[in-house]
């Protein structure tokens, strides 16, 4: 029989543990670890030989992993170091120094995406459209630019997963605009999107691939018996918090068939952010569809959450691929040939002179 292939699964934590720790208190705690047992679960059902490392804020434990364990492959689920959102492209970019593959996104598309504004902008110049926008970094002047037209959405420019954002984002005069573009700075302590605010359908459309790209089912967050008068977002709370979503009847599921023209647009634009961000693994794409039809990207997703129960998943499914089968997907799309980098001859002094 062939021998298994070796899969260091690394994720990350947010406190240390020792070189020869057993995970089964993080291993039996779904809430927290979600992702982490189902990815390991599929990675066993592989028949892979797998070990388990979490990471906090040292790297040490992660070269010594590689050196002792010899991985044929990383399975990357470190969205953060060191509890840093923006720290996952430092991670992908040290496993490209050490030459051990890693699934997901290389260190480039985790740069580019984590920055709603440097993404944004891309995009742009690839004709993808989004909502006009305006960045407000730390310790400068703020001010309501007359290039935007309220209302507008007041977010983290690099943050994820809804946090900073709630209701109360959404902002229609110059006065809560400059406040809620101070609260961020100041209390979360980050640098500042500000986008206007697109009215419409919440979509989500994952794709995986490199040359041939698969775009999965869409998903839609729909917002049940939320008055129509409130700002229908993915908040924090409507991400994450049951009972709230239960309370207002707010949903993430299978959109309803779409409009053969409209599925054709969202389709195409997908894809073309995908190629323009230079995207080769897999991704999810939050999009706001308006009445009119016109398809807005908001934000680019590299390494979207991959439980069985997230988005894309639940998408793949969908088309029939099984868990097992996407995570074995992951796992290859990760050890197929790269394209060689290119080595620069050093000249020796004498050649020089
Ligand atoms: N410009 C916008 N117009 C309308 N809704 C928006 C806009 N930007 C963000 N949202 C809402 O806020 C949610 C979270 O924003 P997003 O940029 O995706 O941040 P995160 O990285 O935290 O997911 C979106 O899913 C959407 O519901
Ligand atoms: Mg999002």
């Amino acid at each position: 029989m062939a021998t298994p292939l070796r899969v260091l699964l690394a994720f990350d934590m947010v406190y240390a543990v020792k070189p020869d720790h057993d995970y089964a208190e993080e291993f039996a705690d779904r809430n927290n670890h979600e992702t982490e047992i189902d990815v390991y679960q599929a990675l066993k059902d592989n028949g892979y030989e797998v070990k388990r490392l979490g990471v906090y804020k040292d790297v040490r434990p992660l070269l010594d992993a590689i050196d002792e364990f010899k991985p044929d492959v990383i399975f990357n689920l470190m969205d953060t170091f060191r509890e840093v959102t923006g720290f996952d492209k430092n991670v992908a970019a040290l496993l490209e120094l050490l030459d051990v593959p890693h699934t997901g996104a290389n260190s480039a598309a985790l740069f580019l995406c984590n920055d709603k504004g440097l993404s944004r902008k891309i995009l742009r110049f690839h004709r993808v459209r989004g909502p006009r926008f305006h960045t407000f970094y730390r310790n400068h002047k703020v001010w309501l630019p007359k290039t935007l037209k309220l209302p507008c959405i007041v977010k983290p420019l690099t943050e994820e997963a809804s946090r900073g954002i709630s209701q109360a984002s959404i902002v229609d005069d110059e006065k809560g605009f400059i406040e809620r573009v101070a609260m961020i700075q100041q209390r979360m302590g980050l640098d500042v999107i500000v986008e206007e605010y697109i009215d419409g359908r919440e979509l989500y459309v994952s794709i995986i691939g490199d040359a041939r790209l698969r775009v999965l089912p869409a998903r839609e967050m729909t917002f049940g018996q939320m008055s129509e008068d409130e700002p229908r977002i993915a908040t924090y709370k409507a991400k994450w918090d049951d009972a709230y979503r239960g309370k207002w009847g707010i949903k993430n599921d299978f959109a309803n068939k779409l409009e053969p023209e409209l599925e054709r647009r969202v389709i195409d634009t997908c894809k073309r952010a995908y190629r323009a961000l230079n995207i080769k693994s897999y991704a999810r794409f939050d999009l706001r569809v308006t009445a009119a039809g016109v398809v807005h990207v908001i934000e680019p997703n590299v390494n979207p959450n991959i439980a069985a129960s997230d988005e894309l998943a639940q998408s793949a499914a969908k088309v029939g691929i099984t868990y097992p089968t996407l995570i074995r997907m992951i796992v290859r799309q990760a050890l197929r040939p790269k394209e060689p980098v290119k080595v620069r001859a050093k000249k020796s002094a004498a050649a020089v002179a």
